[in-house]
């Protein structure tokens, strides 16, 4: 059995205050709201319903952590920049994701998803730009919405522009899923080493 078909739901977090202790490695799930992070993690699970999804943008708004067995950790995070949520809302957003993201010595790495119809927006750009430091995987998520041709371009084109490997994923063919699941269980693999055994 994979490592990721154990994901099993652990905690959430609403606050900083309520984030779970470092434990074993996480790989942390970021991108804009309604961009398919939740979906993606059923995916890879290979579950229906592990992580809750919606068609409805903002439908995580707290931190989920899913165990992977006690080796690893899956983290969902909420999406951003969704328009429609209060200020107040935003600003906790910003704090809660910020202090996550900062704040993480256990982070293996970020797996940032952008839409495939339309990537790299000024979001996806900040979010980028503020993981510069970080292992990341850029999935270009609903690819299932484009021909391959407009597959093949859009990969080419983002692949140019961001550090680290950038993979076409969709959540409904199922595209993507194995390479991903290979890449994060290669991190999970190297940071159980650098960990050493325990
Ligand atoms: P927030 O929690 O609001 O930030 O959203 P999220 O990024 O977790 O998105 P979620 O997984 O909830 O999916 C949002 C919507 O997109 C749902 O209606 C999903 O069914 C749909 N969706 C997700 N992945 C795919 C995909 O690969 N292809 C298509 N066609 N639709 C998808
Ligand atoms: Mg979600």
């Amino acid at each position: 059995m994979s490592l990721l078909s154990q994901a099993q739901f652990r905690a959430s977090a609403a606050l900083p205050a309520d984030l779970l202790p470092e434990g074993p490695p996480e790989i942390a799930f970021a991108g804009r709201s309604n961009v398919g992070k939740s979906s993606a993690i059923n995916a890879l699970a290979g579950r229906r319903r592990l992580a809750r999804t919606s068609k409805t943008p903002g439908r995580t708004q707290t931190i989920n952590f899913y165990d992977l067995g006690s080796e690893a950790r899956l983290v969902d995070l909420p999406g951003y920049g969704y328009a429609r949520v209060s200020r107040s809302l935003r600003a906790q957003w910003g704090e809660l994701v910020g202090a996550y993201l900062r704040s993480r010595a256990v982070l293996a790495g970020v797996v940032v998803l952008m839409d495939a119809r339309h990537p790299m927006t000024p979001l996806d750009v900040q979010l980028l730009d503020w993981l510069a430091g970080a292992r990341k995987l850029v999935l270009l998520s609903k690819a299932d919405k484009l021909t391959k041709a407009e597959q093949k371009a859009t990969l080419q084109r983002v692949s140019s522009l961001v550090e680290g490997d950038v993979c076409l994923f969709s959540s409904v063919t199922r595209q993507g899923v194995e390479e991903c699941r290979d890449l994060l269980e290669q991190w999970l693999a190297q940071a159980a080493e650098i960990k050493g055994p325990r």
